[in-house]
């Protein structure tokens, strides 16, 4: 069949549900035009489909049309993506088949993975060119597509004949477990059945697939005990609602004439946990003095043998179903079953269906999916874009790499040459995992974007593009960065003092771009004077540097990372000055703050004045009102430490100025004020800000403590971490202040380091009687933080909470372990949030402030869980957007509120004395 044709169309196939059954999808892989079979079922062609080729088949006895062609891929490391529409929160079925055919005329039968999405669905094992094989698996939809992927040929070429969308209504299949588990068929039986043919649409509406359990296969239905004998009836059968076995399937049973029914059969998939149903009707006409009952007995099962099935009895009536099963039941890959009649029942067991399903976990993906899906979404048109399926897996994109965690990041991208024109896409700024980036021989023009965020960069490549503007000194920020090439675009201005010193930097053919001159004098003497603590500071600060990525670093990377040798980190720290504590003059600083004109804050550790330098830079003056650094040096030594940490989500400091019993820190100035003064301050009159911006606040902040406790060695505790704390910047991002100053105070103050620090309603009750201070005092103030963003409420007040009740913990977890979560919201989010994302910020919110720090997770873990939070919440905006035009905001709400009121484990929760949580420690 002419395979090369398709190339015509580089356009993936974007398939939906087709109308003569209505939330069905039958696609004809490599079939060549529409047409409707004899069960009446709408095939489709996937003749636009953009990869592979078709071939023709021929197969003895095999006339269905859909069984004549099949579409087949190359045998390379790639995956190729069917990508079909679905309603997000609803069930499906989704079923593959695969007949050979022997399509290549080359016998060699293939193996290769077919996957949804990032999870591995089935391997699927050709054994025989005249057989079809199925998969298939029923799933909940959370977007409003799936990707169906086959990949990883280990013989043969990946191929595929159909593939079937059916969607059901109402909550048949529904499990407790379907957020995290699809379920995959091992066995669907129609007992009794009178001949070999399977029964399908349309006497299932849904189409689901009941085998004969006539057909011999092997392993399969074997071991039958003597007696069993077949009956059926014309009598319509009761199954209640539409969804359940077709009356077809129900109609017919066997029966244990001599008082047994036994079957041994393989299950595909287990060993493992699963979901299986059993379908009884009573179908035979018994006496009245006669009785059925029967027990199930599996070999290692003792207590499912205690249950007697009296079908009858247990149905209500004749001719009615009755559907007991397991819904989470552990299973062997080989199943012997036995029904057996007990000792006062007359007749012997009868069972009319059956089916077992497996749970499949599902991937959540790389964690970059989100991002890269914007990144592509404006060039959606190229080939590149449209490889469909997780970026990282079950295996990369061909212009992706990814490293190996569970949850991959992209590591590397290679866009080199795929006529990209535009802007740098910004959201690559957000691929935090990166380490290679290939942009070069495009035609992108614009500013190079900041990459601060992408600690791990080492190589950048923009070169042979129309960039404009400068080199942007945040390149500085990358600790890891050694080879930047930018030559042959439009770049002007200076290049960053210290920027060719650290990495392999190639920019020639920028015509206006020059090597810049020396910084000033005044800094290399500070650093002078300094050298001395700088260098007993060395071995801390590598070791913070260091320590940080090692976490994340890849086997892969390892030799790279290797070639980053300590020493040069050692020698820039003597010879560059842009890297050390800035020691700003009081002349300075008076200028710019117009003599301490505009104060904008004020906390802990003294006044906040707002600055403009000469430059414009915006600056935040911070005057300490302590005033007992004795010695300059000391001071100068802290403020360097302080200096060296740097990370996007803390406020960034810029230096010091120190005079006579006064002490100034000098930071970047955020524009859009505190957290605090968001949630319930003077900015929440205008706009509140909405749920998925504090879920971002919230993991920014995270992501600054985070840094604090694990990227650095020692680790440094904030201890003083509350809404006033965290500020917000122009772009709505948030970073948290303050950050070291606890440590300075204390250490500088006095040599008493036991005195409690921290703010009344955010203070670790377990520090405060142990004086312990570990990072998990941190964690507890944290999780107020959490609780005001989701509430609205000040962490400590006298009206809000009731009668009794000053505190915001012991108020949110009154109504939180009582399931009433909605009673903490924030009104002013006016419902606009994914009941799911506030649960799992209210659950990780409460394990935050147990009493004891050994209960609290780790920020990392609280992290991860807001990262989850906000995929949740991400997916369901696009979703709202999507449909908001056909149904109220309210509908939609109420049909995601479904299921998801669990909260798990949340009566373990020990009380907290209120009394512990109001020490007035300052
Ligand atoms: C086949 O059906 C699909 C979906 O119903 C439609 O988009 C496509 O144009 C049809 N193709 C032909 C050749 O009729
Ligand atoms: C394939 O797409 C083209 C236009 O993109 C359309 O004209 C044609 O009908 C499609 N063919 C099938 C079989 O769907
Ligand atoms: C095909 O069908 C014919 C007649 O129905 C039968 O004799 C033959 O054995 C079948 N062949 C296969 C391969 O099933
Ligand atoms: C590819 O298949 C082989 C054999 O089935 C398996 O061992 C390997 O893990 C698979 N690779 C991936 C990336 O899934
Ligand atoms: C599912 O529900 C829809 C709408 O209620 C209805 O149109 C459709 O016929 C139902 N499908 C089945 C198989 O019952
Ligand atoms: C029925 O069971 C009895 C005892 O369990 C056995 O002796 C007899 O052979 C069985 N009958 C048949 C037909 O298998
Ligand atoms: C089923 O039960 C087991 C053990 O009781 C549990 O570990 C598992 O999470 C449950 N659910 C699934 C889908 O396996």
């Amino acid at each position: 069949m002419g395979s090369r044709l398709l190339l015509l169309f580089f356009l993936l196939l974007f398939v939906h549900a087709s109308s003569a059954q209505p939330g069905f999808l039958s696609l004809d892989c490599g079939g060549a035009v529409n047409f409707t079979d004899d069960l009446g079922l709408s095939w489709t062609s996937d003749f636009n489909f953009s990869y592979g080729a078709v071939a023709s088949i021929s197969v003895a006895n095999e006339t269905r049309k859909q069984y004549t062609t099949v579409r087949h891929f190359p045998a390379d490391s790639r995956k190729y993506c069917y990508r079909l529409d679905v309603t997000s929160r609803t069930r499906y079925l989704i079923r593959a088949t695969f007949l050979y055919g022997n399509f290549d005329s080359n016998n060699v039968y293939p193996k290769f993975d077919i996957s949804v999405g990032p999870t591995h669905w089935s391997t699927i094992v050709i054994s025989d060119a005249n057989t079809i094989e199925s998969t298939e698996l029923i799933f909940l939809a959370s977007s409003s597509s799936i990707s169906v992927c086959l990949s990883n040929a280990t013989t043969g070429q990946p191929f595929i004949s159909t593939l079937e969308l059916r969607q059901f209504n109402g909550s048949v299949y529904y499990t407790e477990f379907e957020n995290q588990f699809y379920l995959s068929l091992s066995a669907r039986i129609n007992f009794g059945a009178d001949n070999e043919a399977s029964i399908r649409y349309p006497d299932d509406p849904y189409d689901r697939i009941w085998e004969s359990d006539s057909v011999k296969k092997a392993n399969y239905l074997v071991d039958v005990a003597a007696g069993t004998k077949k009956v059926s009836t014309d009598m319509p059968i009761d199954v209640n609602i539409d969804e359940r076995p077709p009356e077809r399937v129900m109609q017919t049973a066997v029966v244990g004439t001599n008082g047994s029914l036994t079957y041994r059969l393989n299950l595909d998939g287990f060993p493992g946990f699963g979901w299986a149903v059993t379908y009884f009707a009573e179908i035979e006409d018994l006496d009245p003095e006669e009785s059925r009952k029967f027990r199930l007995v599996l070999p290692g099962y003792p207590d499912m043998s205690k249950a007697v099935v009296n079908i009858e009895e247990n149905a209500q009536g004749k001719y009615r179903l009755y559907e007991p099963g397991y819904t989470n039941l552990s299973l062997p890959f080989v199943l012997s079953f036995r029904f057996g009649k007990t000792s006062d029942s007359s007749r012997g067991p009868l069972v009319n269906a059956m089916e077992i399903h497996k749970y499949l976990e599902k991937n959540d993906g790389t964690l970059d999916g989100y991002v890269i899906s914007r990144v592509i979404l404006s060039h959606s048109t190229e080939d590149w874009a449209q490889e469909g399926g997780d970026p990282c897996l079950p295996v990369p994109w061909s212009w992706v790499q990814c490293n190996s965690e569970a949850r991959p990041r992209i590591v590397k991208l290679s866009l080199s040459s795929k006529n990209l024109s535009g802007n740098v896409p910004s959201g690559l700024t957000m691929l935090t995992g990166l380490v290679e980036l290939w942009l070069d021989g495009n035609s992108l023009t614009g500013p190079i974007p900041d990459f601060t965020g992408c600690t791990d960069l080492e190589i950048i490549h923009l070169e042979n593009n129309q960039l404009t503007g400068e080199l942007p000194s945040s390149l500085l920020n990358l600790p890891n960065l050694r080879e930047l090439y930018v030559q042959n675009n439009l770049l002007s201005g200076t290049i960053p003092s210290g920027l060719s010193r650290k990495v392999a930097l190639n920019y020639s053919g920028n015509i206006n771009l020059h090597e810049g001159a020396r910084r000033g004098r005044h800094i290399d003497i500070i650093i002078g004077s300094s050298v001395g603590a700088a260098v007993l500071l060395i071995t801390t600060i590598v070791s913070c540097l260091f320590m940080h990525k090692g976490k994340k670093r890849h086997p892969d990377q390892e030799q790279l990372r290797d070639s980053l040798p300590v020493q040069r980190l050692v020698s820039s720290l003597r010879n560059a000055p842009g890297e050390a504590a800035h020691c700003f003059t009081t002349f300075e600083i008076e200028g710019a703050t117009k003599k301490f004109e505009k104060k904008i804050g004020s906390g802990g550790f003294g006044v906040v004045y707002y600055g403009k330098m000469k430059d414009g830079r915006e600056i935040a003056v911070k005057v300490l009102t302590s005033n007992s650094y004795q010695g300059k040096r000391e001071f100068s030594n802290e403020v360097t430490l302080l200096s060296r940490i740097h990370h996007r989500n803390l406020v960034q400091f810029l230096g010091f100025c120190q005079e006579v019993g006064k002490s100034m820190l000098v930071y970047e100035f955020m524009h859009n004020g505190t957290l605090k003064e968001h949630l319930y301050g003077p900015l929440k009159r205008g706009k509140s800000i909405n749920w998925i911006k504090r879920l971002e606040i919230a993991e920014d902040a995270a992501k600054g403590i985070e840094y604090l406790h694990t990227g650095c060695v020692p680790a440094i505790i904030h201890r003083d971490l509350k809404s006033s704390n965290i500020l917000v910047d122009k772009n709505m991002r948030a970073k948290v202040a303050d950050f070291g100053l606890s440590k300075l105070a204390v250490d500088g103050a006095s040599h008493v380091s036991s005195i409690v620090r921290g703010t009344v309603g955010y203070l670790d009750p377990e520090y405060y009687i142990s004086q312990q201070l570990t990072d998990k005092s941190d964690v507890y103030s944290f999780g107020v933080i959490l609780l005001e963003l989701m509430s609205g409420q000040e962490a400590i007040s006298n009206e809000s909470f009731g009668v009794n009740c000053r505190n915001i913990v012991q108020w949110a977890k009154l109504h939180i372990e009582s399931g009433n979560i909605q009673g903490i919201i924030d009104p002013s989010l006016c419902g606009e949030y994914d009941i799911q994302s506030m649960w799992k910020i209210a659950e990780k919110a409460l394990t935050c402030v147990q009493p004891h720090g050994h209960m609290r997770p780790s920020i990392s873990e609280v992290l991860k869980e807001i990262q989850d939070a906000i995929l949740i919440e991400r997916e369901v905006t696009a979703v709202r957007e999507d449909i908001s035009d056909e149904m109220s905001r309210n509908s939609v709400h109420s049909s995601l509120n479904l299921g998801s009121l669990d909260l798990g484990g949340a009566e373990n929760y020990l009380a907290l004395d209120e009394s512990l949580a109001q020490p007035t420690a300052r």
